[in-house]
Parts: structure tokens; C-alpha cells; sequence
């Protein structure tokens, strides 16, 4: 018998490269019930894709708040409305306050271009170059209230070449990100992968050993 659509919510700021490639694959053999895309960003072409989709979409412009907390509770409220039982990031660019971080612990993805915990934060291609690298890549983890600091689920390398700037190390990670985030959302609606403890759990084994899964 097959399993029922896991809820799913998506977390959006801008291009929507990476939820294109989720869209695409849950087209292809769904696994998600995509409830709604939601930007922060209300002129994000990443709205636009989850509309050709036909997904519901929403924008909640953080810039009308007075506060980061005001902006996260409006946020949860329009989460909650549509009872995921995922929330998806997918280059979402708002740092998160540790109460809407916690609601949603345990059910909250994110992919970071980077293999953590080397280069959190922004700029990771330049700075993967300027430190001279060998590898390179993304990873997906839990969010938590660490920024980029969640339990690792699954990394992509990808080798850093003598010659490349950030645009083109850029390009060969994302196409590592396409194919990974929605390997590891169907791991997550297959019902395959827990928190626990501070760790990621992939059928029940730790899945934060290195090297990574295509290594
Ligand atoms: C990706 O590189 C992702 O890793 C990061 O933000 C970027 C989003 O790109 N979190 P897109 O909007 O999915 O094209």
C-alpha cells in the first residue's frame, strides 16, 4: 500500500532553483503534498514557479514588521494554517528566532551551499576558493537555532578546480544541491530519517559520517 503525502510547507526568498528540482521531482513520482510556497520576498521569482506549479503561494513582506519576532509569528501562523508536517527551506535568507525554531524542531530542512560545518554563513563559493579547498559542495541538516549549525543529514562534494571563480563552482554545487534536497525530502516522507538527540538518524544509524553519501 503506498503512503500517504507528507504536508509540506516551503520557505522561499528569491530565484527557487532548488524548489524548482523538488517541484520537478515530486511531479515525477509524488511523495509531498506541497501546501503552500511562502517568500518573504513578495517579488521573488521563486513565487512564480510555485504559482506555473499550480501550489498556493504567499507573500509575507518581512519589511512591514517591527520585529523579527513580529515577522516569525505572522510566519507560523501562515505555516500552521496549512498543517505541514515538513517546513522546507529552500533559500530562505531570514535568520530565525530560537521559538520558531523550536515549534518547528524536528520537521524543519534546510540545504546550505557549503559542507558543513566548513563555511556557515554567506559568500561559501568565494570562500571556499580564497581558502584553497580540494572539495566543495552542499549540505541538507535540521535548522536549529545555531545558524547553518543543525545535525547534518546528508552532504554533495563536488572538487574545486584550479581555474574556477564563484560562478562556476557556484553552478557545479547547485546542480549537486538539484539532485540532493530531493533525495533527502523523500528520505524524510518515507518516514526514514529522526532527530534525536542532537543527531540526524537515517534508518536508525547516524547520518553524519563523513565521507559523504556519493563519496
Ligand atoms: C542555494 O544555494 C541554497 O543552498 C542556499 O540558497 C540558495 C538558494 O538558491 N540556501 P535557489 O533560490 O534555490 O535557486
Amino acid at each position: 500500500m503506498s503512503r500517504p503525502l507528507l504536508p509540506a510547507v516551503v520557505l522561499v526568498s528569491g530565484r527557487g532553483s532548488n524548489l524548482q528540482a523538488i517541484i520537478d521531482d515530486n511531479t515525477r513520482d509524488p511523495c509531498l503534498d506541497l501546501r503552500r510556497v511562502i517568500s518573504n520576498q513578495p517579488q521573488a521569482p521563486a513565487l512564480e514557479r510555485a504559482r506555473q506549479a499550480g501550489v498556493e503561494t504567499l507573500a509575507i513582506d518581512h519589511r512591514r514588521f517591527g520585529s523579527r519576532a513580529a515577522f516569525d509569528a505572522a510566519l507560523a501562523e501562515a505555516i500552521d494554517a496549512s498543517s505541514p508536517a515538513l517546513l522546507v527551506l529552500a533559500g530562505f535568507m531570514r535568520v530565525l528566532t530560537a521559538g520558531f525554531v523550536q515549534r518547528y524542531a524536528g520537521r524543519m530542512l534546510n540545504i546550505h551551499p557549503a559542507l558543513l560545518p566548513a563555511f556557515p554563513g554567506l559568500h561559501t563559493h568565494a570562500r571556499a576558493i580564497a581558502a584553497r579547498v580540494p572539495w566543495h559542495g552542499a549540505t541538507v541538516h535540521y535548522v536549529s537555532h545555531e545558524v547553518d549549525g543543525g545535525a547534518v543529514i546528508a552532504r554533495a562534494r563536488v572538487p574545486v578546480l584550479p581555474d574556477d571563480d564563484e560562478t562556476t563552482l557556484a553552478a557545479r554545487v547547485l546542480a549537486e544541491e538539484h539532485r540532493l534536497y530531493p533525495e533527502v525530502l523523500r528520505w524524510f516522507a518515507a518516514g526514514r530519517l529522526r532527530l534525536q538527540d542532537g543527531r540526524a538518524l537515517l534508518d536508525g544509524q547516524p547520518c553524519d559520517g563523513w565521507p559523504p553519501d556519493d563519496g
